[in-house]
């Protein structure tokens, strides 16, 4: 009797309420409960208390009969969550509390009592996170390779469309439409490996770490490791239970992410304006105005510009909230969840949407090619010329040019007025003839002439998409293996499980 008044606090089903006269207000309850965002961690907590025991049993910690009677309560759980029969008790607090409790409402609550043996919900609530976020770097891994992998398509089929390639927003040199495409491809190879390079510090397990100084108990962390599928275990106690650098880590790649995708966005609006229309944005993903019949406005694309603010404020508030916490465990650090996963969840959802429309994009090639000839774009490539064929000084034939320019521009006729430019590289007393203009002046044969690594020549090109096609095949290699290193965790935890429930014994077990 006087054991479970112990055990259970009177008129509270708080598990901390020894301490406690009185029950929280429910103002204090509303005010500072995690369910909305721990929601998304049941099962890694139910993984993670699964794990914590096999170990604690293993260890001698807790009894081999009473490991089978957590077990066999963590089962039901995991079973009723995945029927839909669990959700969170906003009076329990969060998502730790709730499981607990629910366990000590099937089995033996005595029994259930010693779950929480050299553990925290300080070591706890931060492995959860870890687990959830591992998971979601994953699946954000594979939906930026789709959307690499879209834009290399597409563009693999424009290698020799001719557009204009911008710098300040004006005409500059031809480009191809694979060029343009593909350098999104690559910045975002660049947001693979940071996503690569966060999840390995990620994936390193703070249990164990318990309330911040370790514990008295003979625990074996590794095993625990070992068994959630992390990589290895977070080498300092305090440091585990106490740092949300990796937090702040993940929404810093998760912002400079959208900042890629704004870019390309950006451009998506740009292009597909009547002044540009270069591009189509294709009807299911366009939008319409309520009073303007004739609009169709780029809605997908202003979006994912504007949900940039979303992913970087997370990023600051998780920065600021991080800020100057002394050490060890601080309520602050709740609050890290809520950004982490809404930076998740819209960033993710812009890669998609990006993706959809990239590759249902209409191009209008004979626009881009009207373009690039009107606006002087091939000029670079005449000033080369003039170097190569009268050895002259770079910069006398950007002069040259510049003056033929200028007076193109009076005269109001294109650099394609073959006959005129003649003439005028003659009175500069250079004798180029209109076919030897022509050839070197066409868009398209400026474009086989980029030879350079990385350019936008069609060989170059299509090297750069090969490259890149390799990459994008080694993360997802990379992505499947770490994500076959999680099913396999789970399932030998599962494995395990069923061995205990099965009336077998740890000992027979390889842990
Ligand atoms: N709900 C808490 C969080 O999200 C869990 C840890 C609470 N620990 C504590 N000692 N109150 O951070």
């Amino acid at each position: 009797m006087i054991l479970s008044i112990m055990t259970t606090p009177s008129g509270s089903e708080k598990l901390w309420g020894g301490r406690f006269s009185d029950d929280l207000a429910d103002l204090a309850v509303q005010f500072s409960e995690s369910t909305q965002a721990d929601r998304r961690m049941i099962a890694e907590d139910i993984w993670g208390s699964q794990a914590h025991s096999i170990m604690l049993g293993a260890c001698g910690i807790i009894s081999q009969a009473d490991l089978r009677v957590i077990l066999s309560g963590l089962a039901q759980i995991r079973q009723q969550f995945a029927d839909g029969q669990f959700d969170l008790d906003p009076q329990l607090e969060d998502v730790h509390m709730n499981v607990e409790n629910r366990l000590r409402k099937l089995v033996d609550p005595e029994v259930a009592g010693r779950l929480h043996t050299a553990r925290s919900r300080n070591d706890q609530v931060v492995t959860d996170a870890r687990m959830h976020l591992r998971s979601r770097l994953l699946t954000l891994r594979q939906t930026l390779a789709d959307l690499q992998q879209t834009l290399l398509d597409r563009g693999a089929e424009h290698l020799a469309t001719v557009m204009p390639g911008y710098t300040h927003t004006q005409h500059a040199q031809p480009i191809s439409v694979a060029f343009w495409l593909s350098s999104y491809a690559w910045a975002l190879q660049r947001d693979q490996q940071r996503l690569a390079q966060t999840y390995e510090r990620v994936n390193r397990c703070p249990l164990g770490a318990c309330a911040l100084a370790g514990t008295s108990f003979p625990i074996d962390r590794q095993m625990t490791a070992r068994l959630l599928g992390f990589a290895g275990v977070m080498e300092h106690a305090l440091d585990a239970v106490g740092s949300r650098d990796f937090v702040a880590e993940s929404l810093a790649d998760l912002a400079i992410v959208a900042s890629n995708l704004s870019r390309l966005a950006e451009e998506l609006v740009l292009f597909s304006t009547h002044e540009f229309g270069m591009i189509e944005i294709d009807d299911a993903y366009a939008t319409g105005s309520s009073i303007m019949p004739q609009k169709k406005n780029p809605g997908m694309a202003e979006l994912t510009r504007a949900k940039t603010g979303l992913a970087y404020g997370r990023l600051m508030q998780a920065l600021t909230m991080i800020k100057a916490l002394p050490s060890g465990y601080n309520r602050d650090l709740q609050e890290d969840k809520p950004p982490l996963w809404e930076s998740l969840d819209s960033v993710e959802s812009c890669v998609r949407i990006i993706t959809a429309v990239i590759s249902t994009l209409k191009l209008r090639p004979e626009r881009m090619a009207e373009l690039v000839k009107s606006n002087y774009a091939a000029a670079t490539e005449l000033a080369n010329f003039l170097v190569r064929e009268c050895n002259l000084p770079f910069r006398d034939c950007h002069r040259i040019v510049g003056q033929i320019v200028s007076t193109l521009l009076k005269e109001q006729r294109p650099l394609t007025d073959y006959r005129r430019v003649s003439e005028l590289l003659a009175e500069a007393g250079q004798q180029i003839s209109e076919q030897q203009l022509a050839e070197v002046l066409d868009a398209q044969a400026v474009l086989r002439r980029q030879v350079s690594q990385g350019s936008t020549g069609v060989e170059a090109t299509a090297a750069t998409i090969e490259k890149l096609r390799q990459a994008i095949e080694e993360s997802r290699n990379e992505i499947a293996a770490a994500h076959q290193a999680l099913t396999q965790a789970r399932q030998r935890t599962e494995q395990i499980i069923q061995h205990i429930l099965q009336g077998g014994e740890l000992a027979d077990l390889k842990l």
